[in-house]
């Protein structure tokens, strides 16, 4: 049996389509290359937006052409349109043969191996190849759903309340993913730094990971905002494989929308993070997500966000034209700024971001930096930027690179002897 994984969505819904592979996988179930190859596809969804959700509606739809060649192949629509719509998507789409929401992620590889062998009356096969994913930089799940209320946010209602892994959990499966191969590994979790184990926090999970072997780098995401305390600045200043990197989503920088949000904090108690931050590790990159068009947004108000942006100099963000979504409380406001305004807004920050992007690489440009090689001529710097360079290096291997150009969003250059951490 042959399984081909799409993923649609934000890295929790990559996370869980690879881990589906790779559960299945120990099940006898092969990858395959492209839909044409496969038995099965399996479709991770995402409802964030209205456009994500249009765009796995469409997706779904083409979809009737790969099935409708062989009844035998098996479509599995999963992630958080699945959860949100459910059975209304099974009626709408009647070739997709099972429907997944993302609160049974924890089982999707049990559920889609069930649901196959019924169909097909074919018992599972026994264990045969080792988990996983063969890539560098893997993710690694460490709490599921959210417990937050973010005013305009879907995520809560599709994913359920926040449900941490057992540290121990955590601690094991991070060893088999370096046992594979992996060399960074991205701790994931829609509010990562509330991840709790009995008295253990993340910045406690970050120092006991920072010592296992074969480990070069970490990452987590995202923190929010309202919990980053010292404490997990001080770890990521004192581990060794804590990459100098943060994204940090801020959303407004006017406090009266901050507050309608709900997202707990305001401009100046954001602000101060990031300067806090700043202070305590040396070198760090930040990034952040803005989301302009919130019910009732004036123009002063984005002017705000304009500024808070030019203050935080992130060296990336992802913007984001509010889109009100079916059940939230924001979605009880009058959805009021023209859609023209939402787009000339949008274009506006981005303009404002491009500029930081652009000074962020320039002032790389000239510098050695450190890179993980993810292809041989392909890696990303600690502080998160992409980067090419000729000579080819073993994949997973750390090297040093000196930057000699960047264009609109990589780092170019030379690699001068690789070298292991
Ligand atoms: N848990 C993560 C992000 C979840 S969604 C966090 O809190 O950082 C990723 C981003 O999508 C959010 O940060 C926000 O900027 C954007 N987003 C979420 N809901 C949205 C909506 N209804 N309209 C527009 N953007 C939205
Ligand atoms: Fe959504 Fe807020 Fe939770 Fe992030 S923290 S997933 S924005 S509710
Ligand atoms: Fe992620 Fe989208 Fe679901 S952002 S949690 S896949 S709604």
């Amino acid at each position: 049996m042959k399984l081909h994984a799409i993923t649609l969505g934000c890295q929790m819904s990559a996370a869980d389509g690879s881990e589906t592979l790779a559960r299945l996988r120990e099940r006898g179930w092969a990858a395959a290359e492209s839909p044409e190859d496969a038995d099965a596809i399996f479709l991770t969804t995402c409802s964030v937006r209205d456009h994500a959700e249009q765009r796995a509606l469409s997706l779904i739809g083409r979809l009737r052409e790969w099935k409708a060649k062989d009844p035998k192949r098996f479509l599995v629509v999963a992630g958080c349109v699945a959860e949100r719509l459910g059975q209304r998507l099974a009626k709408r789409f009647p070739h997709v043969d099972l429907v997944l929401g993302s609160k049974k992620a924890g089982s999707y590889a049990d559920l889609v191996a069930e649901a196959f062998a019924v169909r097909n009356s074919e018992s599972p096969k026994a264990i045969r190849n080792p988990a996983g994913g063969d890539s560098v930089v893997q993710s690694l799940t460490i709490m599921r759903g959210c417990s937050c209320a973010c005013s305009y946010c879907i995520v809560p209602s599709v994913r359920g309340p926040e449900l941490c892994r057992p540290a121990d959990e955590i601690l094991a499966e991070a060893r088999a993913r370096l046992a594979g191969g992996a060399r960074e590994l991205i701790l994931l979790g829609q509010r990562v730094n509330a991840w709790r184990d009995g008295d253990r926090d993340l910045a406690g999970l970050l120092r006991e990971l920072d010592s296992l072997p074969g480990l070069a780098r970490l990452r987590f995401m995202s923190p929010h905002p309202a919990l980053c305390d010292e404490r997990l600045f001080a770890a990521l200043a004192g581990c060794r494989t804590a990459c100098e990197w943060l994204h940090l989503p801020v959303q407004s920088g006017s406090d009266r929308l901050l507050g309608l949000m709900g997202r707990g904090y305001t401009r100046g108690q954001f602000l101060d993070t990031a300067r806090r931050l700043r202070a305590a590790v040396r070198g760090v990159v930040v990034s952040t997500d803005i989301i302009v068009g919130f019910p009732s947004e004036t123009e002063a108000e984005f002017a705000e966000t304009l500024g808070l942006v030019s203050e935080l100099r992130p060296a990336t963000a992802f913007c984001f034209k509010y889109s009100g979504r079916e059940g939230t409380p924001a979605a009880e406001l009058a959805d009021d700024v023209p859609a023209a305004v939402k787009e000339a807004r949008l274009a506006a920050v981005n303009a404002v971001v491009d500029r930081h992007t652009a000074q962020a690489l320039q002032e790389a440009v000239g510098s050695m930096v450190e890179v993980l090689a993810e292809t041989p001529t392909f890696g990303r710097t600690r502080t998160g930027f992409k980067a090419r360079w000729k000579s080819p290096v073993a994949a997973g291997r750390l090297a040093p690179l000196r930057v000699t150009a960047a264009t609109r969003r990589t780092l170019l250059g030379d690699i001068h002897e690789p070298h292991d951490p």
